[in-house]
């Protein structure tokens, strides 16, 4: 019986050739292949876009470029990557966690109960692919002049109302991770349209690029790779068939699947399904007998960020985020798994009997 992995990137002969390519080209780290990917992903997003080494490192220059220091904070979900907290820890601020809601995502109630005269910027991660309230977490953020950051990195090509998030914050970030819905292996993108801020990050994602010897700022490492961007380039023009081939899936997922709680999902949202997490009773029991059926299945984000306490400063309840991490389950989701994959994870979920 064919094993059938949690996750698996999309790798077609277009990105081979492209790498084949761009070795034999000796253009290695920034090269002309690297605004062509910059390009591309601007026209996608209709926005300014540049590049970085990775998502966790566009979180870095955001906050840097935005100018969060010591003593501020910043809100952040208490579920979510913990990529996203550890810039804020790099720049010094103090991460301020906050409960998500039933769709995971950060929950705005929350967001509103926490802010402080020292709140400098939220996070917003929208998670698994799913939009959060990002066009109300907006007005907040006008109302109390706070910054606000959409991390994308699960959810490129997600649509709240009608427009693309990653258009909504003052600044947005993307993974390009080998996990991710578009996988250059490592990478990842800015955007926002604000042109000063482009040229900030320009200038101190690499630290050889001097400006003025009066030049104050400190500078980093952060520099996409051309073999990344021209994958990425590839990932970019099959994105929009990968969305759909994963939305596709979700939908036999929804209709196969019965007595779980399937991933919210509404109308004037649209879900990318970069992951497909439900919840269900037993989840332990069902990942171990699943895996028992070849079938690899995982609790996402398993260690919550108020559970850490290099994160954690107070005794604070987070009492979604703990009922996610005791009930629910990711089942594979990725472009290639086939019909019949999606059909047989269906049935094998079913006789083993979950019910919420
Ligand atoms: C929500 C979120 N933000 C940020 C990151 C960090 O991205 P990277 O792994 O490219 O550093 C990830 C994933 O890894 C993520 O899932």
């Amino acid at each position: 019986m064919k094993f059938i992995p949690h996750n698996k990137p999309t790798i077609g002969k277009e990105e081979i050739e492209a790498v084949i390519n761009s070795l034999s080209s000796l253009e290695l780290t920034v090269g002309t292949r690297i605004q062509e990917f910059e390009n591309k992903f601007s026209e996608y997003m209709g926005i300014d876009s540049i590049s970085t080494s990775s998502g966790t490192s566009a979180i870095h220059l955001a906050l840097n470029t935005l100018g969060v220091g010591r003593n501020d904070e910043v809100i952040l979900p208490s579920y979510t990557c913990v990529a996203v907290a550890y810039p804020v820890l790099y720049q010094e601020a103090k991460p301020v966690l906050v409960d998500v809601g039933a769709d995971f995502n950060i929950d705005l109630n929350e967001i509103k109960n926490n802010i402080s005269e020292r709140t400098k910027a939220i996070i917003v991660p929208h998670l698994f692919g799913y939009p959060a309230d990002i066009q109300e977490i907006r007005e907040i953020c006008d109302e109390k002049c706070i910054f606000l950051i959409e991390d994308c990195a699960q959810s490129i090509g997600a649509i709240y109302e009608n427009k693309k998030v990653g258009t909504f914050g003052d600044i947005s970030v993307f993974s390009f991770y080998a996990t991710k819905l578009m996988a250059s292996v490592q990478g990842g993108m800015i955007c926002t349209d604000n042109k000063e801020w482009i040229e900030n990050v320009r200038d101190i994602r690499y630290h050889d690029q001097v400006c003025s010897l009066e030049d104050m700022r400190m500078k980093y490492s952060y520099m996409m790779s051309d073999i990344d961007a021209v994958i990425g380039i590839e990932q970019l023009n099959k994105l929009d068939t990968f969305i759909k081939r994963r939305r596709e899936i979700a939908r036999i997922y929804r209709e196969e699947i019965v007595n779980v709680e399937h991933p919210i999902e509404l109308q004037h949202k649209k879900h990318v399904y970069s992951r497909y997490v439900l919840k269900t009773k037993g989840k332990d029991r069902i990942i171990q007998d699943l895996k028992e059926k070849n079938i690899s299945c995982t609790t996402m984000h398993s260690h919550p960020l108020h559970r850490r306490k290099l994160f954690s400063m107070n005794q604070q309840k987070y009492p979604h985020t703990d009922d996610i991490i005791a009930s629910s389950i990711s089942l594979p989701i990725y472009p290639t798994l086939e019909d019949e994959d999606v059909l047989y994870i269906s049935d094998t979920l079913n006789k083993l009997g979950g019910s919420v």
